[in-house]
Order: C-alpha cells, then structure tokens, then sequence
C-alpha cells in the first residue's frame, strides 16, 4: 500500500509543526508523512501533546531504540523532574494515584521486581499451549458472523479474542468480560478527559479490588490468585500494586492486539493480492509469522511509546532536551525509516529480516509480545480462510480511525464475509 501525504507535510512551514495535533482523529488517518518529515528535517521536534502540554518526538530508528533503552528517560517522572518544575503533563487525579506502581510507571529495580511477579504467566512456552484455546475461540468467533453474513470486524472479532485471551489468564469470570471494554477505553482517555473518564476508572479498579478478595479466599489457577499468594507470601506487593497490574496488563492486552487485527486486515483488504497470497498460505506457520510481523511493522499498533521524563539534560541528534521534558519515541516513524527497511510504505508481507520496533525495546519491552503474536498469528489467517471474498460493504468510504494518545486503531470496521 502506498501511502497518499494528507496533506503533503513537506510544505508545513517548521514553526508550525509544533502545533499539528498528533492525538486528534484526522491526524490518526495517515500519521506517516508527518513522521517522515520529522525524521528528514526535526528528528527531535517538540509536539503538541494531551491537554495543551508539549512533548519532544523523537523519530529516527537509531533514536528511538536509544530513547527506550536509555535509563536517563524515567517512567517516574517524580524522578525526572525538579522540586521547581510543573510536570510535563497534568497530574493524574489523586484518587488514581495507586496506578502509578504499574510496571509502565516505574523504573530499575522497582520494575525487576514487579515484572518478575508476571513474567512467568507470559513466556513463550506458556502462551504457546494457549493455541489451541485462541484457535477455538476465534472459530467460534467467526461462527457467529458467518451466521450473519457480515460482522464489524473490530468489535465482534479482533476485540473479543484478545480481550477474552488476557482475561482468562488473569482469572477474569468470563461473564463480566464485556464490561472492560468501556472501562480500558476510560483509562485511555483518561489524560485527555479526566473528569468524563474518572468514574468508570474507579468503578474498574473496585471491580478488581473485589476479585482480589475473592480470590484471596478461594484461590485458583490463575494469575491473580499467583500474585494474591506473592503478596501474602512476604514479597511486600501491595493490593494497590496488585490492582495497577491488573489494569495495565487487562488493557494492554487487548487495546493494542485490537490494532493490530483490525488494522491489519484494513491493509490486507485495500491489497487484495497481499490478502489472497496469505490465504494461500495460510496453513504455513513459517509464513504466517513472518506476515505478522510485517502487519507490526506496517501498522505500528502502538504508535508512540508510553511517556519518558528526562532526569537531566540529554542530547539527541544534536538537540539538547532539558532536564524534566517529557519524551515520545515514536515506534511507527521508527518502523518506516528508510535507512533500516527499503521501502517502508510499502507492505511486503514477505520481508525479512523485520527488525520492527513495534514492541518497543529495553527494560519495558512487551511482556505480552508472544501472546498478542499467537492471537494475530491464528485470528488473521483464519479469517481470510473462512471468508474468501471479505470486502468491506463500500470500499471507497473513509475507515473510521479513532483519535488518542499512544495507539492508534479504527473504531469499526463493517465486513461482509
Ligand atoms: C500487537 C499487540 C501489542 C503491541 C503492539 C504492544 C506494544 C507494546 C509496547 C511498544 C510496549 C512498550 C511501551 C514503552 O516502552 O513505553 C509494551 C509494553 C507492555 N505490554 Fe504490550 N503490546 C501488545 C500486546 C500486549 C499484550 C497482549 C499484553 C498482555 C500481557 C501486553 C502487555 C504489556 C505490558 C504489561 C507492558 C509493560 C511492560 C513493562 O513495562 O515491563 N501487551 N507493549
């Protein structure tokens, strides 16, 4: 797919790329030719982030892996910034502080030992012998819409499977499953729109106390049982840290897995020779993986990294970023420099070596990479194989992209089967 510049940024005059909104819904249309001009003329630019703050984008490949691996670009930004310096962004409300012990928002040795406590419930081999279980899932899934005929593929496919995924890993009922999506949509929206976001955060966060009481008393094979038994097992894990936890790792893994199928599929349906090549191949698993990368590559379902505060003044590219600035590595600018994948707009679902950036790098490198792999690994192929002439109802009409900080992904996206 080659991408059309809207509009062409080329001619955006430099004093005014500080203003472009990078979190409105247009901007999420084609957010590439922004990027690429970035990289070629400002690969350090200060950019117009939530609630009217400033962030520095930082977008070159070399540059962006430097940004996640550097431990002078602190997740606590409490850490960062000095006694005199206003944060970066607003304050989280005080009643969500507790959600700051999440392994997104802490570094070093506060984070090893956080990360240590789930690590266990996501490596390869454990995810692996969840196949067959997704494959499951995903057939009844499209059971369902092969019923009707036609189905929006974001919210009656490419959610539910992630969602219904991560949720039996926790240890979530599956009867209450369909209520998290309202509430990981909150705590999305929660910089943006903190008094709209704020109830429906707290009633999630309630909702996970409960469970964990639950469990306490009646503990199972699951992961929340696992961590109720660290924190009563002397680790010194909070119920506080238990819940951040929770709410990171139930909306990680799915709002971003989300993405990657529903955006993924849009791209396999506007190259419709791409899409019959895969169903083609779709009982080889050497070639499904290789695919999906390209589709993490391509669609950067996590556009920029979670927020970084500088702890001193730190050059980049020549720029120096002073101390308690707040730091976006740009993931999806990085997936397209040239100077790492010839040719980066266009898809080519048999590249290789993919060394995409699309889980991030370093200490915070997605603990859930090969879950959100097998998902999309099992859910794509599946889908075009079930569906042999899947097209959208009118091609021409605009998708609906969803505007946000962080990820980027579509609304819905109606299918006829
Ligand atoms: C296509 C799907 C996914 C993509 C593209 C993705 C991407 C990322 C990226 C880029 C980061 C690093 C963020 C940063 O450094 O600021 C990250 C971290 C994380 N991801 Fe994912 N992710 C995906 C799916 C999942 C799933 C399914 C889970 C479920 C367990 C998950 C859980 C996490 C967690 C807990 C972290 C924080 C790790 C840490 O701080 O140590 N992700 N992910």
């Amino acid at each position: 797919m080659r991408r059309t510049p809207t509009p062409a940024w080329s001619s955006v005059p430099a004093s005014e790329l500080a203003s472009v909104d990078i979190t409105s819904r247009q901007f999420a249309v084609d957010p590439f030719g922004f990027w690429e001009r970035l990289r070629a003329d400002a690969p350090v630019q200060p950019v117009r982030w939530v609630r009217g703050s400033t962030a520095w984008a930082v977008t070159r490949y070399g540059d962006v892996e430097a940004a996640l691996r550097d431990p002078r670009m602190r997740k606590n930004r409490h850490d960062a910034l000095t006694t005199q310096q206003p944060p970066a962004t607003p304050r989280v409300p005080k009643a969500l502080a507790s959600l700051e012990r999440g392994l997104l928002s802490v570094d070093g040795p506060d984070h090893d030992r956080l990360r240590r406590l789930v690590h266990q419930a996501f490596t390869p081999r454990r995810i692996e012998q969840m196949r067959d279980q997704a494959a499951c899932l995903s057939d009844s899934l499209l059971d369902i819409a092969a019923r009707h005929g036609s189905m929006d593929l974001i919210n009656d496919y490419a959610v539910p499977l992630p969602l219904i995924m991560i949720a039996r890993i926790i240890g979530v009922p599956e009867k209450d499953v369909s209520r998290f999506r309202g509430w990981t949509r909150a705590l999305l929206s929660i910089g943006e729109r903190p008094l709209r976001s704020i109830g429906s955060v707290l009633v999630f966060m309630r909702y996970l106390r409960r469970l964990i009481t639950v469990r306490s008393r009646d503990p199972r094979d699951d992961l929340v049982s696992a961590l109720v038994s660290a924190r009563d097992g002397g680790d010194r894990l909070t119920t506080d840290e238990i819940v951040a936890m929770l709410v990171l790792l139930l909306t990680a893994g799915h709002e971003t897995t989300v993405n990657l199928i529903g955006v993924g599929t849009l791209a396999l349906l506007e190259n419709p020779e791409h899409a019959d090549l895969l169903r083609a191949r779709s009982d080889d698993p050497e070639a499904m993986r290789t695919a999906v990368e390209e589709l993490l590559r391509f669609t950067s379902p996590v556009e920029t990294a979670t927020e970084r505060w500088v702890d001193r003044d730190v050059v980049i590219a020549d720029h120096t970023v002073p101390r308690g600035s707040l730091v976006l590595a740009v993931i999806a600018s990085a997936n397209r420099d040239p100077s790492i994948f010839p040719d980066p707009d266009r898809l080519d679902l048999t590249r290789w070596p993919n060394p995409h950036l699309a889980f991030g790098k370093g200490p915070h490198y997605c603990l859930g990479a090969s879950l959100a792999r097998l998902e999309a690994q099992i859910a794509i192929p599946a889908l075009l194989r079930r569906a042999p002439t899947l097209r959208r109802p009118d091609p021409t009409a605009p998708a609906a992209w969803r505007g946000g900080p962080i990820v980027r992904g579509l609304e819905s996206l109606p299918v006829i089967l």
